[in-house]
């Protein structure tokens, strides 16, 4: 089966490319499931409900998200109501939502989701690693095809956990960087891998802001506002092509698609 998974969904002009170019890669690739990382869909970073119900609704199957998951509050309830998002499992427990969760695709066959948060430069969550083993043997008992979304910063974390999880699921891709890597390849017992998915977002950006605002925050290092620019959109991600009797890949193809011409 093949499954798009799209890198973090920025802001308005990200939701547009989502909404016009989805279906197109559907047809395109043959697609049977479509994920995205949603973490900055709301303005650039976080996600409201409405933004959410959006993707949702523009072709997107299954959400994953970030750090940015908890900038909106009444992301918390809403998550707790709708299984088609997750956040990332290696919150401390007791947190609203859940880390993993279960799609189905149209054919029947069911795809277990698994988000994690890295530790490097971010927060002091729990250890990815061990929550992956434990949500892992929990999702490996309803479906043996699993992605995995490792939000994380430093490429160093997202390989080791590539390896860590090689041939116990079928993708293992990051987020969070909003830069995509070129380094998609198959693991030797199966899993696919990519260091990040890079953004959907305006190109003509530093990581999906104004360049201006970005510059003079480091020029003065002082914070300032950061606007969504609008235009030179581009939807990045990853096509996964996976044996849904084993779980196991056989190909992963990355996938750059402008909105307009530039
Ligand atoms: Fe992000
Ligand atoms: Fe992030």
């Amino acid at each position: 089966m093949k499954i798009l998974i799209i890198g973090d969904v920025v802001g308005n002009p990200g939701r547009e490319a989502v909404r016009a170019l989805v279906p197109q890669l559907r047809q395109r690739h043959g697609l049977d499931l479509v994920i995205a990382n949603c973490e900055n869909v709301a303005g650039g970073a976080g996600v409201t409900p409405k933004t959410a119900d959006e993707l949702l609704s523009f072709g997107c199957d299954f959400l994953t998200s970030g750090q940015h998951i908890w900038r909106y509050k009444e992301i918390c309830p809403y998550m707790n109501g709708q299984p088609r998002l997750i956040r990332p499992a290696n919150y401390p427990t007791g947190n609203p939502g859940n880390g993993s969760g279960i799609v189905t695709a149209p054919g029947g066959v069911k795809v277990g989701v698994l988000n994690l948060v890295g530790r490097v430069f971010l927060e002091n969550v729990d250890c990815p690693f061990r929550v992956a083993d434990r949500e892992i043997e929990k999702l490996r008992k309803e479906t043996p095809i699993i992605l995995v979304d490792m939000h994380a910063e430093a490429t160093s974390e997202k390989v080791a956990i590539g390896w860590y999880l090689d041939g116990r699921v079928s993708a293992v891709v990051g987020t969070h960087t909003h830069i995509q890597t070129a380094d998609e390849r198959i693991l030797p017992k199966g899993t696919a891998y990519l260091t990040d998915l890079g953004m959907t977002g305006p190109y003509n950006s530093v990581i999906g802001r104004k360049v201006g605002q970005i510059i003079e925050r480091f020029l003065t290092g002082r914070p300032q506002k950061f606007d969504v620019p609008e235009e030179n959109v581009i939807l990045c991600g990853v096509v996964v092509d996976v044996d849904s009797k084993t779980g196991c890949a056989h190909n992963i193809t990355r996938v750059q698609e402008r909105l307009l011409p530039f």
